[in-house]
């Protein structure tokens, strides 16, 4: 069967064309989530082409370097796939979409500096298959969108031409992607994921296509609003819980209760969910997954004030961090201003290189327009200059002219320093946004501690 001949709505076409692994894969974006997943289409057996509007991604990847040096595991297969020649990368859309059956979206789909949800990238790309997609072709959606957006918004862009009827000769569904940044080998071996097709055909064979490439549980949903929903619903439960966590927190920290213990005992409790306080929820997901569901609820005239007020916390916590910080400087006597302030990691999470929507880049800023002089020390970025900083390739160098450090991601490395460490610095000052330092070790090292949430 020549691959142009699988009619992606004939559910035998589509298992013929796995089985002997003529079906043809077209992924456009490759980056974080993409990339990682065109590689494991690439090592079922199934030809796959990566499209990236970023020509020096897509040039990195045809010579072999791998971008994603924080996943585990995907260096290996992307040596494996590119070497047998059943993954290559282009930036041009045409040389992927018009010879390919199946095309997967892993496009991004961040917000505007006012959070209203940017779906700019789907929409262009949408219009662009409008005009090159062939017939019989399945699109699926595995970036993070609203409920409704497929039946909305890409179906009557995609329709536009007028060469392509969804349904009829063409097709669309969703499969949101889940994985965790750092753990995303892990997820995708591991985590159940959604399917959502435009009819239950379209699901089923979604499902199948999915079955082939990734031994996970598939949960088949009535339609692609309701996967969309199920995605931005996980999500936001943890945004909203992290928001009820660190509220409590700035209240324990006044009661003087560490948040610490309260949380370690509390998890014993078998229906307890554990969420942890910290320095602000940064992230390509759960910020803007909480501003997606806000603009739905907008546009269909629905309240969510649970995720308005847990936002407004979240987007509170950087502010909390500073004063914190002030207050620490405060004790010691001591003016912030032209003090050196150590930042110890920049990424939104642990053990990760990103630093989309980052809490360090507004405690930065607030930190700076107080007149303290900012070095960054994180093991995922150096040799780089960030937020106008240069990143210390070592803070053993310059950890005797440091003032304070203020932990505020909780990489590994972090979490293994010995608390002596931070004696050396010119002004004991420690400020730990992240639970990872012992209160009573800071103590003893004379340290002047504060520890979000742990009381004084
Ligand atoms: N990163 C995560 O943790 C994560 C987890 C689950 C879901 N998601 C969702 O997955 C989607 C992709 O996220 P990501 O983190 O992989 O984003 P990313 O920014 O890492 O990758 C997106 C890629 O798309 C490319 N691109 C942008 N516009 C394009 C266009 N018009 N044509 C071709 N390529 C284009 C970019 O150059 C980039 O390489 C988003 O919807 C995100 O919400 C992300």
């Amino acid at each position: 069967m020549s691959n142009l001949k699988i009619n992606m709505n004939n559910f035998e076409d589509v298992l013929k064309s796995l089985e002997s692994q003529t079906l043809r894969v077209c992924v456009i974006g490759i980056g974080r989530i993409g990339l990682p997943t065109a590689l494991s289409f690439a090592k079922s057996g199934l030809e796959t082409i990566g499209v990236d509007i970023n020509k020096n991604l897509v040039d990195d990847i045809n010579s072999g370097k791998f971008p994603l040096k924080d996943e585990p595991g995907y260096d290996e297969i992307f040596d494996t796939v590119i070497k047998n020649k059943k993954f290559s990368a282009t930036t041009s859309i045409e040389d992927g979409v018009p010879n390919s059956n199946l095309i997967l979206l892993s496009l991004p789909t961040p917000m505007d500096e006012n959070n209203v949800p940017d779906y700019s990238a789907l929409k262009t790309v949408a219009s662009q298959l409008s005009d090159i997609l062939s017939p019989n072709s399945l699109v699926i959606v595995e970036s993070t969108i609203e409920p409704g957006f497929i039946e909305d918004e890409m179906v009557p862009i995609i329709s536009r031409s007028g060469r392509l009827n969804a349904e009829k000769n063409f097709f669309i569904g969703v499969c949101p992607e889940n994985a965790n940044p750092g753990e995303i080998l892990h997820d995708f071996t591991n985590l159940p994921r959604l399917v959502g097709g435009i009819n239950s055909d379209i699901s089923k064979t979604i499902k199948s296509i999915y079955n082939f490439v990734f031994s996970v549980e598939l949960v088949e949903m009535p339609n692609c609003k309701t996967a969309n929903a199920v995605k931005l619903t996980t999500n936001v439960f943890r945004d909203i819980n992290i928001a009820f966590i660190s509220e409590l927190s700035l209240m324990f920290e006044k009661l003087g209760i560490d948040t610490n213990k309260v949380l370690e005992a509390a998890r014993k409790k078998y229906n307890f969910q554990v969420h942890y306080p910290g320095a602000g929820v940064g992230g390509p997901c759960l910020p803007i997954n909480s501003y997606q569901l806000l603009n739905t609820a907008k546009r269909i005239g629905s309240t969510l004030s649970i995720i308005e007020s847990g936002r407004k916390i979240n987007e509170k916590m950087p502010e909390h961090v500073v004063q914190l910080t002030s207050n620490a400087f405060k004790e010691y006597q001591k003016p912030i201003q032209g003090s050196n302030i150590l930042i110890l990691g920049i990424s939104y999470k642990p053990n990760v290189k990103d630093i989309q929507l980052t809490p360090a880049e507004e405690i930065i800023k607030k930190l700076q327009n107080l007149g303290a002089i900012i070095h960054i020390y994180d093991p995922y970025f150096k040799s780089t200059t960030t937020f106008g900083i240069r990143i210390e390739d070592n803070v053993e160098s310059i950890i005797s002219n440091i003032d304070a450090a203020i932990i505020v991601t909780a990489h590994d490395e972090f979490k293994t320093m010995d608390i002596s460490f931070f004696s050396r610095m010119r002004t004991p000052i420690l400020i730990d946004t992240r639970g990872i330092i012992d209160p009573f070790s800071a103590k003893e090292k004379k340290l002047i501690f504060r520890g979000l949430g742990r009381g004084k």
